[in-house]
């Protein structure tokens, strides 16, 4: 085995690992020990052999695969779309705050997955092509994991700066290809940032290339029939959307900003375990417009400082300085003029 070779098993490996593919995780450590008996390391080889004898002990041969529907090996996906989609690890247990309108279009998507084969017997499909649309910080790209979470399956998250290049015609068949991996392959893909991607045809700076890249995406949307999979497009800025892509969605689901009842959820949830002196109510109302990862980051902020100064206790004013103060950051490295370039 080349040096190069043993980088891409020790990758294959770790994408396994993070992907829960047992069977690809094995495969491409038998492969590096078959590479070090080759090469007369029989030590090494033992040590690697003893390595993944113990780790399939302790991990007592959890589910061969995450994915309860189809045996499929992710790292065998992974080498099929390089650098295209990335498998993220679900969060763990996330407690999300969510106002009722998109709650109920959620539920409404796991219990249409749940009832495939009952569906199926009727000819009907559980709704697979979603728009998530909201400001940023609103929780969409959690969803798509809480949704995969829930679905028993992994969540592909398609990286916009792999799919997106300059050579004529080959964003195009880009998304084709992590569309049929995802029709193929039961996950949930989330194109994030979908707009660069899906604007308007009409656009004025057209150059071909972009009525290319959205015929290929309407077309991928078009022929995406499996039902085991949800492909979801999320975005901030869907009045840029061709208009012909709307059709195409089972569902739109809006992420707003929270409401003072959801942030004031949010603060309770998050500050469980730390004694706040003052009122949550009052923090609630005070972060008026900040988004839930605004919320949380300024919770974390306190959560640290009172770890790091040994207090046994923090207060809501400091939360709402600590929102505030990040706010003005923004607000400031936002609205600061570029200095025009010397030329
Ligand atoms: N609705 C929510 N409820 C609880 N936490 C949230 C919510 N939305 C966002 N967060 C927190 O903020 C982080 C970033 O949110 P994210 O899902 O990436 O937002 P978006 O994709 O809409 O920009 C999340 O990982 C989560 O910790
Ligand atoms: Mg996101």
């Amino acid at each position: 085995m080349s040096f190069q070779d043993l980088v891409e098993n020790l990758k294959t490996m770790i994408v396994s690992h993070r992907t829960h593919d047992e069977d690809g995780f094995r495969q491409s450590a038998e492969a590096i020990i078959r590479s070090l008996n080759v090469q007369n390391r029989p030590g090494e080889a033992r040590s690697i052999r003893e390595a993944l004898r113990l780790s399939e002990t302790k991990s007592g041969k959890r589910a061969a695969t995450v994915h309860p529907v189809a045996n499929v090996s992710f790292s065998v996906l992974t080498r099929q779309v390089p650098g295209l989609i990335s498998f993220v690890q679900p969060p763990g247990q996330r407690h999300l705050v969510l106002q009722k309108e998109t709650t109920r279009s959620l539920d409404l998507v796991v219990s249409e997955h749940q009832a495939v084969n009952k569906l199926a017997e009727s000819g009907l499909m559980p709704r697979r092509k979603l728009l998530f649309w909201g400001p940023p910080g609103c929780g969409k790209t959690a969803t798509a994991q809480w949704l995969a979470q829930q679905l028993g399956i992994p969540c592909g998250v398609v990286r916009l700066a792999s799919l997106i290049t300059s050579y004529v015609g080959e964003t195009g068949a880009n998304i084709q290809k992590v569309l049929q991996i995802a029709n193929q392959t039961p996950m949930v893909l989330l194109i994030d940032e979908a707009d660069a991607i899906a604007k308007s045809r009409d656009d004025g700076n057209d150059v071909g290339e972009l009525r290319r890249v959205v015929n290929t995406l309407l077309q991928g949307l078009d022929s995406f029939t499996a039902s085991h999979s949800i492909v979801i497009l999320a975005s901030n800025h869907t009045h840029l959307f061709d208009s012909a892509l709307w059709r195409r969605f089972d569902d739109v689901i809006e992420f707003p900003l929270p409401s003072e009842k959801e942030r004031l959820e949010l603060l309770r949830y998050l500050t469980n375990g730390i004694k706040i002196n003052g009122s949550l109510a009052t923090v609630a109302k005070g972060t008026a417009g900040c988004s839930y990862a605004e919320v949380e980051r300024a919770v974390f902020e306190v959560a640290k400082s009172v770890v790091i100064e040994n207090r046994t206790s923090a207060t809501g004013a400091e939360i709402l300085r600590a929102s505030q103060q990040f706010r003005r950051k923004i607000t400031s490295a936002t609205s600061r003029r570029r200095k025009p370039t010397v030329r």
